[in-house]
């Protein structure tokens, strides 16, 4: 009997015939996700993935090279190796189908096979597909081309050992029948049923050298070697040390059946109904869930070889870091459905969930610790109402997180930490701690604080399966320091109280600095790919500081670089002294309600009246942290209107494009003092 605390989940071996695409790169992630969560549980897990050696498309890709079959799959084996280290993929074992280990457990499946009078040497005919490598009917030939794949078909007539999978056909029906959730989701599973209304046939389970030499030869008949899918769906269990007789080795004991075998939803026949009568004729259990995802399309477009450079991993990897790739293939598409793969999609979403809403939740509730309550972890004060919810909300989310996340559901797994998240961000609007420490009023500032933090915690424990390195960057901020192999304990986690209070808080620095534009890499590649213009880089908003002036479509100088004197125009002093410099103080300040980038302040600058400035800073600062903030006003520019809203000035800031810091004065001085 199989251990209840262990967890095996497995990817498609992929064919070796080109490099990893995104496809490969998806299942696998998922994969990930899923092994990482059930170790963090406590479970002992078995991540299976690996690669497909055999066949004729990896024949034909090592012939195309001019080169031998084995050393092509030597070789094209690194680069799935090593894409999975750079995307941190932490699988337990990967299995190669040319390695001893493997071939034997083939070899002695067929002879069992045989040995029991499963396997039977007939006669064939029929239409081939190369491309496809299978035989059709003449039926299921569309236009006299093969349905799958496209491409023409010939008739070959030979002879192959036979599989009787029509002999387990009932029992499979059966197994189906009584365990609803063994093909997920439930449309493929009726898939698999209408399939199996059919009267289903035997299956061919070799191909003859003279036309196909490249697979694991037969071991009584040398004129043979094993159709590639009949080897390969065995990986499964040969890489469990899984022998037909004799004694079950320990990890076949310990982890058979499988919890879970991700597969693309194409390959859904072959593991559903020739792996399952494969298993039954050897005695023993399909896996717990067959789990078939959709299909990836690149900028609304099927995903060709041009296209495939648009969404090369690596080049993910180099533009966005794994964990955001991680995080998107996983968020953007419910797992299952078919989805498209946009950049602008990606940047939207990564705004959005990772630096608008959990970035900022991050980014107020540490730096209003470090103004106001020495940077440290502040103490929880007796529980509100508002305190009561948050916490309920939190036990909901980390529940409702864990089961989605355990059902493969993880775009819902999101949405319900995301709630959490959220309703923190919430918390900080209505609870106002700005208002709280003005009012001297330390206990609840504290208290208010420390909850954000907490849901802070709560957030970085549940994604680290899914963004195993942001989440220790989000810890580090917290004060937790993390060696690569410790983990933040998923033992109570949605209490809001699981930090010290009194622990030193790392200096606020952004985690997921928002992306304004796409990376110029990806825009020529998009644009070269597929003709199409990148979008403009700048909108007519100001730069750092940006006051009223028409500043958007002057270059901006590099901020690393400081501009060199002898390009830069000198003007008199009776120039500068046209520029009226005035210190001003922050009274309110608020979001642009339709500019993401701007910031609307209420600034005294000592006249009767506050003057409204609007200013292109909101990607450095919350608004709430500068009210009471002196700063320096230009005071004579020309007003001008900004996303609709009049500016009246502007405020002096440090930086290019993007502002690195607020012009200030070192002594508190009376509004509307000048600055020479
Ligand atoms: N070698 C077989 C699997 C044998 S498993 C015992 C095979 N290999 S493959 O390399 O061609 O494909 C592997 C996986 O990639 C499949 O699950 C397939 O669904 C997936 N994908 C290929 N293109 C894809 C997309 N465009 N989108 C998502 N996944 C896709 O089949």
């Amino acid at each position: 009997m199989r251990p209840d605390d262990t967890y095996y989940v497995t990817t498609p071996i992929y064919y070796v015939n080109d490099k990893p695409h995104l496809g490969h790169a998806y299942t696998t992630i998922a994969a990930d996700v899923v092994a990482r969560w059930h170790r963090l549980r406590g479970q002992r897990v078995h991540f299976l993935t690996g690669v497909d050696e055999h066949g004729q498309k990896v024949l034909e890709a090592a012939t195309r090279r001019g080169i031998s079959p084995q050393q092509h799959v030597d070789e094209m084996v690194e680069p799935y190796k090593a894409l999975w280290e750079r995307l941190g993929i932490e699988y337990d074992d990967f299995i190669r189908t040319t390695e001893p280990r493997h071939e034997r457990v083939v070899q002695a499946v067929l002879q069992r096979l045989k040995d029991q009078g499963d396997l039977y040497l007939d006669a064939y005919e029929g239409w081939y597909s190369t491309a496809a490598e299978r035989f059709w009917t003449e039926k299921d030939l569309v236009d006299g081309k093969c349905p799958d794949t496209g491409q023409p078909v010939e008739w070959v007539q030979e002879e192959n050992w036979f599989f009787r999978m029509s002999k387990y056909a009932d029992q499979l029906r059966d197994w189906i029948a009584d365990h609803p959730d063994f093909i997920r989701p439930e449309s493929r599973r009726n898939e698999v049923l209408g399939y199996l209304r059919k009267e289903v046939g035997d299956l061919c389970v070799t191909r003859p050298v003279s036309r196909m030499s490249w697979g694991v030869p037969l071991p009584w008949d040398d004129r043979f070697v094993t159709y590639v899918w009949f080897d390969a769906l065995l990986n499964y269990i040969s890489a469990l040390g899984y022998t037909p007789d004799g004694e079950p080795a320990a990890d076949f004991r310990d982890f058979w059946p499988a919890d879970h075998h991700l597969i693309g939803k194409d390959i859904l026949t072959t593991h559903a109904v020739y792996w399952s009568t494969m298993l039954f004729a050897l005695g023993e259990r399909p896996a717990r869930q067959l789990y078939a995802h959709g299909w990836w399309t690149v900028e609304g477009r099927k995903m060709s070889k041009s296209l495939g450079n648009v969404v090369d991993p690596h080049l993910l990897i180099d533009e966005y870091g794994a964990d955001v790739f991680r995080y998107f293939v996983l968020r953007e598409i419910p797992f299952g459905y078919d989805g498209d793969f946009s950049h602008q999609a990606l940047m939207e979403r990564f705004n959005a969930d990772l630096a608008n809403d959990l970035g900022n939740l991050l980014h107020r509730s540490v730096s209003m610790s470090a103004r106001w309550l020495g940077g440290e972890v502040g103490a929880l004060d007796a529980p509100t109402e508002a305190d009561v919810a948050l916490q309920e909300l939190a036990d909901r989310a980390v529940a409702t997180y864990a089961a989605e996340l355990e059902a493969l559901q993880f775009h819902k797994a999101f949405e319900a930490l995301w709630e959490l998240v959220r309703a923190g961000n919430k918390y900080i609007d209505t609870e106002q701690p700005w208002a709280l420490n003005r009012q001297g009023d330390e206990e609840r500032l504290a208290g208010v604080l420390r909850r954000c933090l907490e849901i802070v915690r709560v957030a970085a424990t549940l994604l680290q399966p899914v963004m195993p390195q942001k989440s220790h960057e989000l810890a580090r901020q917290l004060g937790i320091v993390l060696d690569d192999d410790e983990h933040l304990s998923l033992e109570g986690v949605a209490r809001l109280d699981g930090l010290e209070a009194g622990t030193p808080l790392a200096p606020a620095r952004p985690v997921f600095p928002r992306m304004q534009e796409l990376p110029p890499r990806i825009r020529a590649l998009l644009a070269e790919t597929l003709g199409t213009q990148a979008d403009p880089p700048s909108r007519s908003e100001p730069d750092a500081g940006g006051g009223a002036a028409e500043s958007a479509s002057s270059p901006t100088p590099n901020p690393e670089t400081p501009v060199a004197e002898e390009q830069t125009p000198l003007i008199s002093i009776d120039d500068f002294a046209k520029v009226q410099l005035r210190t001003g103080r922050i009274l309110e300040a608020r979001k642009h309600p339709d500019a993401d980038r701007l910031l609307v302040f209420k600034v005294d600058v000592g006249e009767e009246q506050p003057r409204t400035i609007v200013a292109g800073i909101a990607s450095r600062y919350e608004p709430e942290l500068l009210v009471g903030q002196q700063v320096v006003v230009v005071t004579n520019l020309k007003p001008a209107r900004l996303r609709g809203i009049e500016s009246q000035g502007m405020i002096l800031a440090a930086g290019g494009k993007q502002v690195r810091g607020l012009v200030g004065v070192s002594e508190p001085l009376p509004p509307g003092t000048i600055v020479r």
